[in-house]
């Protein structure tokens, strides 16, 4: 629930010329490649930070003892095998459990078991993709990641059922290398491609490995010595034309290593053990009615297309049907650097369960009012000098004091327009402690706004936990990781920076609040 509107014309635009001014800025970063905009990272580039709750007071004591180090290397260290812990639900919706094994020799072996129902209970089809992975260079867009290339050599298939033999068939065109579809036998391996055949069959799934082009690996060490290790590999693009060629920003819900998971994690030995033969069933999660009411919070600093890093706090009040969100933005992957904070609130509507998703359920949301506080100076000084009655009060704007921008509309600068809609997607889960998990829909990737019901989302955003209300605790506050070398500035670096917080703030908010 990240939702204002901005339903009228000029809004739109002023989004849209924000994103044509980032879409330059990147365009003239790639031309500066070549004088050293950044430094490529070295095999020794490890840093870490401590974690504090810094950003939910009330959440805050419960983890003041438990100090958790993460790390993060880049480039990333991928040996190893790493897997799904739960069903993953992708945008269309598309249902599916990973397992990926990366060898020292660059070479990758990738396992995808999809299915036909989001409890991946029912499995459809296995692809067993082999290639090979060449790290590039620490992201200057997504800072803490890592850029990275690949190379398909082989993609195979197995087709689980009969019933999932007929639905590819509306998929997939009569004859795809080593495959024809109406000769498919049910647990057998077919090449779908390999490096001399084209990738037709495979855009006919909606399959790429895109994902791979953006990587970062995190290790938890916790205080009482054991060691969790997470994959984030980059996100999929919601819309389906552009899932095939999009070039990752953000990244998915991570997969945790085979051999360094949270425990108990029944999912992960399950999808450990599979092979393409035998994909994993998983057991039916426990059912959890959505039930709002309290405090959710991010479990750690989140990464997001075009937003870059947030942290959210929402409070839903069912009686009023009352809803607040605060999205705190920040300028690093530890989120340890604030920019802006945005707080919204409103009013919501629960629907109808999902037709696509069983479990998940259909809300209406509306945003009334929306309070801005500039983090840091830069921030501060680019909206003081905002047209008076176009964006809060001008000339008021200060470091940490919030201004409200209900009076003035929202504010044209940065797109944002009130009152908004939004049309989502909510789910329940329980984790396997049987605290209560809030996962909310995905924002389209392209930083437009679902204000209509056909945007509705069709996959999640990281789950939240409760914060507010006894036992259950949020986890802490993620750590850093890219501290490596300095990002090195070109001479007119104070302006660049001036102009990415800026970038980032307006494309922040427009993906926030823009059509
Ligand atoms: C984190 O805490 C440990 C133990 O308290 C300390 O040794 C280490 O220097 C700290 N690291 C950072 C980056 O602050
Ligand atoms: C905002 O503008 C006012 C009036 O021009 C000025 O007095 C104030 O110092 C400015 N604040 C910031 C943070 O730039």
């Amino acid at each position: 629930m990240k939702r204002a509107e901005a339903g009228n014309m000029s809004n739109g635009r002023s989004c849209h010329l924000l994103r044509g001014a980032w879409l330059l800025w990147q365009v003239s970063l790639v031309a500066g490649t070549g004088s050293k905009l950044w430094e490529v990272p070295t095999a020794s580039l490890t840093s870490s930070s401590n974690l504090s709750l810094q950003w939910d007071p009330h959440c805050q004591h419960r983890h003041l003892q438990d100090t958790v180090q993460i790390t993060a290397a880049v480039p990333p260290k991928l040996d190893g095998t790493w897997v799904s812990t739960r069903c993953e639900v992708r945008p269309g919706p598309e249902f599916l459990t990973r397992s990926y094994t990366f060898h020292a020799s660059r070479h990758f072996q990738a396992l995808q078991h999809y299915y036909n129902d989001n409890n991946c209970e029912d499995p459809a089809y296995s692809l067993m993709i082999r290639g090979k992975l060449r790290l590039r260079q620490a992201s200057w867009i997504t800072r803490g990641g890592t850029e990275a290339e690949h190379h398909l050599s082989k993609v195979g298939i197995v087709v689980h059922s009969l019933a999932a033999k007929q639905r590819l068939s509306s998929r997939l065109p009569p004859t795809c290398v080593g495959l024809t579809l109406g000769r498919v036998v049910p647990g057998k391996l077919y090449e779908l491609y390999n490096t001399r055949a084209g990738r037709g069959c495979l855009a006919a799934l909606g399959f790429s490995m895109m994902e791979m082009g953006l990587i970062r690996a995190e290790t938890q060490h916790h205080n009482h010595g054991g060691k969790i290790k997470e994959l984030f590999l980059g996100d999929i693009h919601t819309d389906w034309t552009q899932r095939t060629q999009y070039r990752p920003t953000g990244y998915q819900q991570p997969l945790q290593n085979a051999m360094h998971h949270v425990h108990p994690c029944p999912v992960c030995a399950l999808v450990y053990r599979s092979s393409e033969h035998r994909p994993p069933v998983l057991p039916r999660s426990p059912v959890a009615p959505l039930s709002l009411a309290g405090r959710w919070v991010s479990q750690h600093c989140e990464t997001r297309p075009t937003v870059l890093f947030l942290t959210r706090d929402f409070t839903f009040d069912p009686d009023q049907h009352a809803w607040e969100g605060i999205y705190r933005h920040y300028a690093d992957p530890a989120c340890s650097q604030p920019t802006f904070t945005l707080r919204a609130s409103g009013h919501y509507a629960q629907g109808n369960p999902s037709a696509k998703i069983s479990g998940a359920t259909e809300l209406v949301f509306k945003v009334t009012q929306v309070g801005v506080t500039a983090m840091e100076e830069t921030t501060a000084k680019l909206l003081n000098g905002t047209r008076p009655g176009k964006c809060g009060q001008a000339g008021e704007w200060e470091v940490g004091v919030e201004q409200d921008l209900t009076p003035t509309d929202g504010c044209t600068v940065l797109g944002i327009k009130l009152p908004h809609k939004e049309y989502e997607l909510f789910k329940a889960e329980l984790d396997h402690r049987k605290h209560p998990l809030l996962f909310i829909g995905e924002r389209p990737t392209d930083g437009s706004s679902p204000d209509r019901p056909q945007r509705r989302p069709t996959s999640f955003q990281g789950p939240m936990v409760l914060c507010s209300g006894g036992e259950i605790q949020p986890q802490e506050h993620r750590g850093s990781g890219f501290n490596s070398k300095q990002v090195q500035l070109p001479s007119n670096g104070n302006e660049r920076l001036a102009q990415l917080v800026f970038l980032a703030f307006g494309s922040a908010l427009c993906s926030l609040f823009c059509v």
